[in-house]
């Protein structure tokens, strides 16, 4: 081929583009300094780089928490191999450390938090590591600063993702290959960057940022317990708790997973009874708009009483999930919810397992109608810390200076109006633990729906007793993430 160096005139000339990589260049990862680590895993030493504080982007707002740390066996610098993979071909692992749509720092093996972490146990990076994967953990702006409101970390997120497809080259790791990962918040933000791959409308906050000139898709999501679907949450919770009307109820700074909760227990007053009932009857029409469909083709719906199909779908995954532990030899005769013979789940009554896991969130579970959530202050601005994002709460408020985020806001936080055919990463993974009450279980489960009836492979199941957390399973995850890999 002949080579036409045309001065000034940039790529237009050329069949192949010429990418040069400087240290000088802005977001290049060639050069970047690190630091020798090693790990004991099984009795095995790890040595891995350290590559740490890296700001991904070329305008952060936030240059304490628009960093990504990134891990790299060194194996990959010796030609080695590592459970198959090579510098080439390692999968890269991208776990969010986001809490409560809190701002994260990013996450560093070894650190623990994520899940029930316990002394010998190693966590979600360290697992990666020893696998053989490339580890890069982005920090993302979070709500409690004037400038990390929506959509402000889904599109930190995305230029993380950016900065690790325009360095594909000089990096070890495959970024067609690239795993999220996240619990709570940060389940909800893995979900919604599978989901959000390459859309438009996040562009002019991505040029804003100045991410890296790539694409933003991402090969595969692994979610835990996602407070995902914000603007339907309230409605889907008390779907679910309508009639449970005491409370265990945690304080707005402690959504964070990683914080130890204090909870206060009440009693819901008769104004918020009401305001469950009328909530509770927003759902099905929810429901039914979204015309899922079980994997057998069947329609999932819901009446005006909130019974029907959509009812036994949720429920069909508590019953899988204690069938699995009755063919463990476990007893669950004192579990009053449900209906057991002959080592058989007959029957889950779903009312009667929403008053065991108990109610966590007093109505409206997210958008409350004196704007004290974590989620008030995440659909906030620049200049207003709280708003409300729904119309109901914001009918209903107790304040009447308090204002609606703007529609198109909310709507980049959720990811359902995304997920279609062609939205790319192929393999999902969501897991809820069954005694977590942080969000409605429905929630899950209409993601799960949605994503296989867009042609998506979906493993969704809800751990037994399993609480808010993740990171819980990893054999299993990094199994997961393995077979769709490979
Ligand atoms: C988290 C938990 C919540 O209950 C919530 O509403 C938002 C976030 C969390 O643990 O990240």
């Amino acid at each position: 081929a002949t080579i036409l160096t045309v001065a000034g005139l940039g790529l237009a000339a050329c069949s192949t583009p010429v990418v040069k990589h400087e240290n000088t260049q802005p977001l290049d990862f060639a050069g970047q300094k690190y630091v020798d680590k090693t790990m004991q895993v099984g009795g095995q030493t790890i040595r891995y780089r350290a590559f740490e504080n890296i700001v991904y982007v070329n305008n952060p707002v936030d240059a304490a928490h628009e960093t990504i740390n990134i891990y790299i066996p060194e194996a990959y610098f010796n030609g080695g191999s590592i459970n198959g993979y090579t510098a080439q071909t390692a999968p890269i692992f991208l776990p969010n450390p986001i809490g409560g749509y809190m701002p994260a720092k990013a996450g560093v093996p070894g650190q623990g938090g994520f899940g029930p972490h316990k002394a010998g146990q190693i966590d979600a990076m360290q697992a990666a590591l020893a696998r053989g994967y490339v580890v890069a953990s982005p920090g993302a702006r979070g709500r409690t600063a004037a400038t990390g409101k929506a959509p402000a970390a889904i599109i930190d997120l995305k230029a993380a993702v950016r900065y690790l497809r325009f360095n594909d080259a000089v990096m070890a790791g495959d970024a067609e290959k690239i795993i999220s990962n996240g619990t709570s918040a940060g389940g909800a933000l893995s979900v919604l960057l599978g989901a959000t791959g390459n859309q438009a409308d996040y562009e002019p906050y991505m040029q804003q940022l100045g991410a890296a000139p790539a694409k933003d898709h991402i090969f595969a999501v692994s979610a835990y317990c996602p407070i995902s679907i914000l603007d339907h949450a309230d409605a889907a919770y008390e779907w679910q708790f309508n009639g449970v009307n005491n409370y265990q109820k945690m304080d707005a700074s402690m959504l964070d997973y990683h914080a130890e909760r204090k909870l206060v227990s009440g009693t819901l007053t008769k104004a918020q009874i009401q305001v469950s009932g009328r909530l509770k009857a927003r759902f099905p029409a929810y429901v039914n708009s979204l015309n899922l469909r079980d994997p057998q083709g069947r329609r999932l719906r819901l009446n005006a009483q909130g019974n029907g199909s959509f009812k036994n779908y949720v429920a069909s995954f508590l019953r899988q999930s204690a069938q699995g532990q009755l063919d463990a030899g476990k007893d669950l005769s004192d579990r009053n919810w449900l209906t057991l013979r002959n080592g058989k789940v007959r029957a889950v009554n779903f009312a009667a397992y929403a008053r065991a896991t108990g109610r966590q969130k007093t109505p409206p579970a997210f958008d409350a109608l004196d704007l004290s959530s974590g989620e008030n202050q995440l659909f906030g601005t620049a200049t207003i810390d709280k708003q409300h994002f729904t119309a109901f709460s914001y009918q209903h408020r107790t304040d009447p200076q308090a204002t609606l985020a703007d529609p198109h806001t909310v709507q980049l936080m959720n990811p359902m109006p995304f997920i279609g055919p062609h939205t790319p990463p192929q393999h999902w993974r969501i897991r809820v633990g069954t005694a977590d009450s942080d969000t409605s279980l429905a929630i899950a489960a209409i993601l799960a729906a949605k994503l296989q009836n867009s042609g998506k492979r979906v493993d969704f199941a809800l751990p037994w007793d399993v609480p808010h957390s993740g990171d819980y399973d990893l054999d299993e995850l990094f199994d997961w993430i393995d077979q769709a890999v490979k």
